[in-house]
């Protein structure tokens, strides 16, 4: 996908620099322990079909509770939390520091150089610029996957939106609207022009956006978790706001697509949240990259 902001995120705010933003998202937020569960289960079963030590690397760890997971249930196994705020590198690096096969990387995950062999990008990819992927590609050698689980948003393409975005040769951005192909991204360019298919689908999206995070929103209250609902209210505006950069949750049909045009194919697909597919926000995906020409 085709943007030009860097990323921010609700993680960073300095109301949260002394709680462990990532507990307590996960006390307080559904779906986001199965993942972690879930991502341990196939970085374990990669290392048991390759049958050799790995380099693990997790985008955006945030205070590393997926990185301590996996460095201790997978020991043997390298593997470095990667964060760019000050204070979640700090309780990442406390989390590490307790064991031996884990560390930490400090800089923005496009400063690493060395070889991957699993990229985990957890609740990442949405704020993350594009340019990262390409990144991830360079890096991953021919065994190498990219874990990549987020909080999307519920599908909201139906057969003909699915059809269209199936066929696009882009997918851009364009003050929030999407654009799928070429000849739309010039138009834009030149003289601001939007199909009004793009004007109709952030329409659904705003809507499968305000039904999901209602739900989310009551999931917290019900825990008795304020931190949680009052990030996740603000968290919501941003999202509704289409020209929003740092948050904007797409289609998971949108997401998937821009991922093969960026030169993936999905090898396994996972749905976390056993709801209606109007409450089924996280997906979880293991993309290989395709052979460079
Ligand atoms: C929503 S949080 C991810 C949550 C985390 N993975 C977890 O499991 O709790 C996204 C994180 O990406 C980090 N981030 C943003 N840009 C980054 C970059 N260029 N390199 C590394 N991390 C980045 C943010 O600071 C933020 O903590």
């Amino acid at each position: 996908m085709t943007t030009t902001t860097e990323a921010t995120t609700v993680y960073g705010r300095p109301e949260f620099e002394n709680v462990d933003i990532g507990d307590t998202m996960r006390d307080g937020h559904p779906d986001i322990t199965d993942g972690d569960l879930l991502i341990v289960d196939l970085v374990r079963k990669r290392a048991e079909a390759l049958g050799r030590a790995l380099t693990v690397m997790d985008v955006g760890s945030g205070s590393g509770v997926v990185s301590e997971l996996l460095a201790r249930g997978l020991p043997g196994h390298r593997v470095i939390a990667n964060e760019v705020e000050p204070h979640l590198i700090a309780q990442a690096r406390a989390r590490m520091a307790a064991v031996p096969n884990g560390e930490v990387f400090d800089r923005p995950f496009q400063e690493w150089s060395e070889p991957l062999d699993v990229v985990i990008s957890w609740g990442s990819h949405h704020h993350l610029p594009n340019t990262y992927l390409d990144h991830v590609r360079s890096l991953l050698g021919e065994e190498g996957v990219l874990i990549i689980g987020d909080e999307f948003c519920p599908e909201y393409c139906d057969e003909a939106d699915t059809a269209k975005v199936a066929a696009a040769d882009v997918i851009h951005l364009a003050d929030g609207l999407v654009l799928t192909t070429r000849e739309e991204v010039a138009a834009y360019e030149a003289d601001g022009t939007v199909p009004q298919w793009s004007r109709d689908l952030e329409d659904k999206r705003r809507r499968a956006l305000w039904h999901w995070y209602k739900f989310v929103i009551d999931y917290a209250m019900d825990k008795d978790n304020w931190t949680v609902v009052l990030a996740e209210l603000q968290i919501t505006l941003d999202d509704l706001t289409t020209t929003f950069h740092e948050e904007h949750k797409l289609s998971p049909v949108i997401v998937q697509r821009d991922l093969e045009l960026n030169g993936f194919r999905c090898l396994t697909a996972n749905v976390i949240g056993n709801r209606p597919v109007d409450l089924q926000s996280f997906y979880l995906w293991e993309f290989a990259p395709t052979p460079r020409d």
